[in-house]
């Protein structure tokens, strides 16, 4: 039973979500990005259910607001519900609101936030980890539209556009009988995959660039911050295993403790730096030649396999799990790289 303190704490929450008209753009010049884009504007014109799945910090809630916003409900309600932050036995009063009395705590009775979304969209994210007597429920309101409140036999219809995320792989939880197979069906009618951003790192100076500009309009006291191409070329050899959110954390701290109005590569975190080796004499020529982005990355990536093949004695597998990359996508790189490694050839050795 849901205790009243929390309880009380959660109806303050609650009142009056504005609805959420103004979109952040989803920034990104990659491929996987552009189709992305395409993906949101077809999905936003029908009412199927999506689940959106992705590293932490890859942009799920993003992509789900990015539906709401190019969908014809983006003048109503768009409301997120971490399923991982709300309490266990609260969370389905949350969702389904609950009667008066319904247990100790519930003095008045309140709807849930599907009844904020009703004619607007809900965004379920971490799924993963909603109880599973919660997710035998909220299949049940995916398959007949109706809302029961804690402590009511009685449904009301609700007209919600639903969208769930997750980073965990939700298929290996039904494997493991820790997520219900037909919800995840259900909810996986369009599945949306965000790459991790090491595997579009052509969109970092872009994503850079943007985070620069938007601090830069927010606070124009501080004047406009740039960044040298050194520290640049550093921040695309990096793995960004927090993905954007960690890449947007970092820019405002870099922008926060910049003394001139550059960001240079002895301000960037020691974590950041390791491959530097590799970067050093590639920003060098830089400065000269001024900066060719294609060539830029082709050069480095080649840099970066040859490395890691050499760290790894030719063995492309280790390889390409050094670079965070598939077997495929390096084959592919390695290909187009032209480059050859010392047991390039023994192909029966991966
Ligand atoms: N392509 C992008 N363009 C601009 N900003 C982005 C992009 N992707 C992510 N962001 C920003 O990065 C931050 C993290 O994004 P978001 O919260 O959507 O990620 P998430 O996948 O939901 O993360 P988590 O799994 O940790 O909940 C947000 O501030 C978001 O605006
Ligand atoms: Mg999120």
């Amino acid at each position: 039973m849901p205790g009243g303190a929390s309880i009380v704490a959660f109806e303050a929450r609650l009142a009056d979500l504005p609805p959420r008209m103004v979109q952040d753009p989803l920034i990104g010049e990659h491929s996987s990005i552009i189709k992305l884009r395409a993906l949101i504007e077809r999905v936003a014109r029908t009412d199927a259910t999506v689940l959106v799945t992705g590293e932490s910090g890859t942009g799920k809630e993003l992509v789900a607001a990015a539906i709401h916003a190019a969908s014809p409900r983006r003048n109503r309600q768009f409301v997120a519900v971490n399923c991982a932050a709300i309490p266990h036995d609260l969370l389905e009063s949350e969702m389904f609101g609950h009667q008066r009395g319904a247990f100790s705590g519930a003095a008045m009775a309140r709807s849930g936030l599907f009844m904020t979304a009703d004619n607007g969209t809900i965004f379920l994210d971490e799924i993963g980890e909603m109880p599973l007597p919660l997710q035998t429920k909220l299949l049940r309101v995916l398959e007949d539209g109706m809302v029961r409140a804690v402590g009511s036999d009685r449904g009301t219809k609700v007209e919600v556009r639903v969208i769930a995320a997750s980073n965990s792989d939700l298929l290996a939880m039904v494997a493991r009988n820790a997520f219900r197979e037909d919800l995840f069906y259900r909810l996986n009618v369009v599945p949306i995959t965000i790459p991790p951003l090491r595997e579009r790192r052509s969109d970092i100076p872009i994503l850079v660039n943007y985070f620069l500009n938007r601090i830069g309009q927010r606070e124009p006291a501080a004047g406009r911050v740039t960044i040298s191409e050194e520290a640049l070329v550093q921040l695309w050899s990096y793995d960004w295993p927090g993905n954007v959110r960690e890449l947007e954390n970092l820019v405002e701290r870099l922008v926060i403790l910049c003394e001139g109005n550059r960001i240079e590569s002895v301000q960037l975190p020691p974590n950041i730096v390791v491959t530097t080796r590799v970067s050093d004499d590639i920003a060098a020529n830089l400065d000269g030649e001024g900066l060719n982005l294609n060539a830029l990355v082709r050069k480095l990536e080649g840099r970066l396999i040859n490395q890691a093949l050499k760290q790894t004695g030719g063995n492309k597998q280790a390889a390409a799990r050094l670079l965070g990359l598939k077997r495929t996508t390096f084959a592919a790189k390695l290909r187009r790289c032209g480059v050859i490694s010392p047991v390039d050839s023994d192909e029966s050795a991966n």
